[in-house]
């Protein structure tokens, strides 16, 4: 679609990483921007430093795994700026689930599934039948995960789960969109083709009471810092994507149209290949063998 001065883009888990970076860069390219996130203050100084930088742009805390949350964001969004053009559902936890799976507890799986998941479907519901009725061009970009998106990472396996429904979700979005012949397209959005440095780490800062771990965790919580210098030590260079690449790319792949925001990257390629190759000999998934040994 084509993107101009005066659209608006509503942007969940806008406080953060790579969500503050795409609201940046839609308020760069003339955009109104709608910053939805469920950390108030954090939200609330990511609104007020574009605002200072010229961007028009409205703010909510919303937790996205709350339907009448998202909702209400809807709501306030077209009360606001009277349309939504771009969607980005991009709010996004990592479970802090330890063991494995047999071990996890039940609530690791319902946060990250509140989140990472119902938060997604609960954006499509609130906006897509407006941004439909509308009859305006329109883009929604889901984003997932290489870390199931392509293939799981064992060791981070909820997180994985819930990325993979975000692929399916969106492929059956397309669908749908196309078979309504609607104006509106639909993007899977995997941040990359390196790791990134944002909260994500952290996300236990946002857990909410009501899907609390219910037994003290057996190790801390890594930080990315913490994790980075043991790659180090076992001689292994971490390599960082700068989330304004993640943003630009965004923007050049809904201006293409583009389906899979995936950037270029020959470690995808090769998880792609290999997840493909086992089903269609349908062999064991001997890729995944790797991390089993941990
Ligand atoms: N960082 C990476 O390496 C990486 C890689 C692939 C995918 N992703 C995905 O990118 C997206 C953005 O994550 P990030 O890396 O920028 O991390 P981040 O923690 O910096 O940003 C995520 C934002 O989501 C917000 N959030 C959490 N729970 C919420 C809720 N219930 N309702 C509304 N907002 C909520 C957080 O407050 C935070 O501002 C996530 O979906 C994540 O899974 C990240």
């Amino acid at each position: 679609m084509r993107l101009s001065q005066g659209q608006v883009a509503v942007v969940t888990g806008a406080a953060s990483g790579i969500g503050l970076a795409m609201a940046r860069r839609f308020a760069a390219e003339g955009l109104k921007v709608v910053l939805a996130d469920v950390e108030k203050a954090a939200l609330h100084k990511a609104a007020d430093q574009l605002a200072q930088d010229g961007a028009r742009v409205f703010a909510q805390t919303v937790d996205v795994g709350d339907r009448d949350s998202v909702s209400e964001l809807a709501d306030a969004a077209y009360e606001t700026f009277g349309a939504v053009h771009v969607l980005c559902n991009n709010a996004g936890v990592g479970s802090g689930a330890e063991g494995r799976m047999w071990e996890h507890e039940p609530n690791d799986w319902k946060w990250a599934f509140a989140v990472n998941v119902w938060g997604v479907f609960h954006g499509i519901q609130a906006f897509v039948p407006h941004m439909i009725a509308s009859g305006e061009p329109g883009h929604v970009v889901n984003t997932s995960s290489g870390d199931g998106g392509i293939a799981p990472l064992p060791t981070a396996s909820v997180y994985a789960v819930t990325k993979a429904a975000v692929v399916t979700m969106t492929e059956s979005l397309y669908a749908h969109l196309k078979a309504e012949h609607a104006r509106v397209g639909a993007s899977v959005l995997f941040p990359g083709p390196h790791m990134l440095r944002t909260g994500l780490w952290e996300s236990h800062r946002n857990r909410p009471e009501r899907y609390a771990k219910e037994r003290p965790r057996r190790t801390p919580y890594r930080s990315l810092d913490q994790w980075q210098a043991a790659m180090k030590d076992a001689g292994h260079e971490v390599a960082f994507t700068p989330v304004e690449e993640v943003a630009a790319f965004v923007v050049d792949g809904i201006r293409a149209g583009r389906f899979w925001l995936l950037p270029a990257s020959e470690h995808s390629d090769r998880q792609i290949r290999a997840r493909a190759q086992s089903m269609l000999d349908r062999a064991n998934p001997s890729y995944l063998e790797k991390f089993i040994l941990d």
